[in-house]
């Protein structure tokens, strides 16, 4: 399948076969793509929460607003974005630059103050505004890497902030739910798989300068 067939392929499942299970070694593929991101400054200010458990699932249908894909779907990932981007998130970041290209962490001190000044000058909510972007890049490769392995998706963020947050013990002091994926295997009764796909036109969407 090349990715455009995969990319054609590919649409936001309302309603999943859930007899059907991902195969955990796909899910570790598709999560290294998530892994393999790229991110502003290379500081991947999130982190995923896979869930798997039948029964956070069962607990998370009612903070949906279209829950349908939630009971049905084989796993949900939720992205949490940080804002707690500061010294102390640096310093081991460098550190594992340190040690994974084998560079003295003194070499690396202006890349270092170069990056702390930069999120030195933001808010806490622009830190969370500019973190939930990095976190929507991870979402589209996930989604691209599961229509490659054959996986069907749907890109959530129709869900209730706060009950979310706290079904999956997200300290909100320092984090939320940026956006959620649910994957599993598309039912046949899923009509919207065979609507044809709605977008604008090429010459209102792309400009050639
Ligand atoms: C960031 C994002 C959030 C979305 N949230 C939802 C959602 O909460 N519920 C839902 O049914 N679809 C959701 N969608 C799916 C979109 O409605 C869908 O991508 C769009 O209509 C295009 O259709 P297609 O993905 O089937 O090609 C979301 C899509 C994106 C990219």
């Amino acid at each position: 399948m090349t990715y455009l067939e995969a990319l054609n392929r590919r649409y936001s499942v309302k309603k999943f076969n859930k007899e059907k299970k991902v195969p955990a070694e796909l899910i570790a593929n598709i999560l290294e793509a998530a892994k393999l991101s790229a991110s502003s400054l290379g500081l991947q200010p999130y982190e995923l929460i896979v869930v798997e458990s039948e029964a956070v699932k069962e607990q998370l249908i009612p903070a949906f607003y279209n829950p349908s894909q939630i009971s049905t779907c084989s796993h949900l990932i939720a992205i949490v974005s940080k804002n707690n981007i500061g010294s102390e998130y640096i310093g081991s970041y460098f550190n594992h630059i340190s040690e994974t290209r084998e560079i003295p962490l003194e070499e690396l001190g202006p890349f270092r103050q170069s990056i702390s000044s930069h999120i030195d000058r933001l808010s806490e909510e622009e830190i969370m505004i500019w973190a939930d972007k990095q976190s929507y890049i991870v979402l589209g490769n996930l989604m691209f890497a599961a229509a490659l392995e054959n996986v069907d998706t749907c890109p959530m963020e129709g869900f209730k902030q706060v009950e979310i947050d706290r079904i999956l013990n997200i300290d909100i002091t320092k984090e939320k739910v940026a956006v959620t994926l649910a994957l599993g295997y598309r039912a046949d009764e899923d009509h919207f798989q065979r609507f044809k796909k709605v977008r604008k036109p090429n010459e209102h969407l792309f400009k050639f300068i």
